[in-house]
């Protein structure tokens, strides 16, 4: 478990130099918490001198070469990012990342050191058949990265997001967060049970806000937030920051 929770900012496809703008005047909540940022791909630039820590939205399998549209772990390294987020659900529907390219992905930025926020969560339909362990329980197994020999990795970050709660405003309930939550830290802490020195973090993300943030940081298993509407607004990171 980590010491300071982690806020990571995912804007999706929004933002503009303006929000950049606005995030580097939050400077000051750096002092209780650490914050992450994952705006879009042209305005990693806009934080490369920036006490703010930096984190891509996704990342391409591909090193170099041929591959219109790609970027690769290399040139995150280059734009100062600390983190990267992998297998995001709407990444998976939208570029049919399985979780054998999650774990690949994860593999290129430990490659980097950089460190991946992976991301889990199953459908409604899913949760409703009471599956939903078994299912990211499977999706761990499958994504987790392997470790080098001899490499130490310190910090591995799980995000449990449930689909169904992803923009939706129906924020998943105390309860379902901390279940899931502490069973990804057991599953997390089981498969690396030979790696001593990794800290596991779970986050939560789904419709989060500066209204429900307090209580679902205050969940004995959750680490962090990922966050990605109510994100857009620098008033909300800046009273969610000071829950932690
Ligand atoms: P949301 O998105 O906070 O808008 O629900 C979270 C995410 O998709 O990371």
């Amino acid at each position: 478990m980590r010491k300071n929770k982690l806020i990571v900012a995912n804007w999706k496809v929004n933002g503009s130099k303006t929000l950049c703008e606005e995030y580097r005047n939050l400077s000051d909540f750096q002092t209780r918490s650490d914050l992450v940022v994952c705006p879009p791909y042209p305005y990693l630039g806009q934080f490369n001198t920036h006490s703010i820590s930096l984190g891509s939205q996704n990342v391409s399998i591909y090193q170099s070469g041929s591959h219109t549209s790609h970027v690769s772990v290399t040139m995150l390294k280059e734009f100062g990012c600390e983190y990267c987020v992998i297998g995001h659900s709407e990444v998976r529907d939208t570029f049919g990342d399985s979780d054998s390219i999650v774990r690949a992905k994860a593999r290129l930025l430990l490659n980097e050191k950089i460190t991946p926020i992976i991301c889990v969560g199953e459908d409604e339909s899913i949760r409703n058949s009471g599956q939903h362990l078994d299912f990211v329980n499977n999706q761990l197994k499958q994504g987790l990265p392997y470790f080098e020999f001899g490499e130490s990795v310190k910090e591995i970050v799980i995000a449990y997001e449930p689909i169904w709660a992803i923009g939706t405003g129906n924020t998943a309930s105390l309860t379902q967060i901390e279940d899931m939550a502490r069973e990804i830290q057991s599953m997390v802490a089981y498969f690396y049970q030979h790696f001593s020195h990794l800290s596991v973090t779970v986050l939560y993300g789904g419709s989060v806000n500066p209204n429900n943030a307090k209580e679902i940081l205050s969940q004995p298993s959750v680490d962090g937030l990922l966050i990605g509407g109510a994100s857009l607004v620098p008033r909300n990171m800046e009273q969610i920051l000071s829950f932690c």
